[in-house]
């Protein structure tokens, strides 16, 4: 199969923003994850195997990237990935539907180290309110990152949160769970002495629930 008759079955066409239908994209109604930022697109080629009876859409905006995660997919092993070309941002909501996501997980996300890049960090209250909006209750977030600093930043911001919980007592682990799957990106960092800092955080309520108590947050967070 080429490339191309591969782009057409895996890639979700982003040309036109319009929410996506994920019961028409996989044609079933399985739960659906979500990768942000695949890179290479070793966990979501091999967790989609792990997991075949969920269904996984993986967004990277590098077209290079892209490709090269299409072209290491299969078909038939793989009938339950699809990838989008997309800049994920507070407006994917406008692709992707309300309460559509059960997990969302984010293998080491840049993580932009000086202090005037940090307003390019992905995680932000804003980002975290658009996670709120796309997961389902209950439904979880996986975060690891091999930057300590990052980590801090991403365990800060939830934890004034109502509307999500981490999961692990001190906000992250450095352990990983049964069948982790090494990114690209952790093996290199591991070789260069930094292990990875997981992070989990379980949706409590949706933003409309918690709302005031929201913006008081938000406040107490500006003035840091
Ligand atoms: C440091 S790499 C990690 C790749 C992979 N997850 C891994 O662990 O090996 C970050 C990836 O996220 C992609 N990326 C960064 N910001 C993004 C965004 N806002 N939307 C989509 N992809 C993004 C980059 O192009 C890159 O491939």
């Amino acid at each position: 199969m080429t490339l191309e008759e591969k782009r057409i079955f895996f890639e979700i066409d982003c040309t036109e923003r319009k929410l996506w239908n994920f019961t028409e994209i996989f044609g079933n109604d399985n739960q659906v994850y979500l990768e942000i930022g695949s890179g290479m697109g070793e966990f979501l080629r091999m967790r989609a195997l792990i997991n075949h009876n969920r269904n996984f859409v993986g967004i990277e905006i590098k077209d290079k990237r892209l490709k090269q995660i299409i072209n290491n997919l299969d078909v038939q092993r793989h009938s339950n990935v699809r990838v989008a070309r997309l800049f994920v941002d507070d407006k994917v909501t406008e692709v992707i539907p309300e309460g559509s996501i059960k997990k969302v997980f984010i293998n080491h996300p840049d993580p932009w180290p000086k202090k005037k890049h940090h307003k390019n960090r992905l995680i932000q209250p804003a980002f975290i309110d658009t996670l709120n909006r796309i997961m389902k209750r209950k439904g979880i977030v996986w975060i690891a990152t091999d930057d300590q600093d990052y980590a801090k930043w991403i365990v800060d911001k939830f934890s004034v949160r109502p509307d999500f919980e981490s999961m692990y007592e001190e906000g992250f682990s450095r352990d990983p769970e049964a069948g982790h799957i090494v990114t690209y990106f952790e093996e290199m960092k591991r070789k260069e002495g930094f292990p990875p800092y997981f992070l989990k955080f379980r949706k409590k309520c949706s933003l409309e629930n918690i709302k005031p108590n929201l913006s008081e947050d938000k406040r107490i967070m500006k003035n840091d």
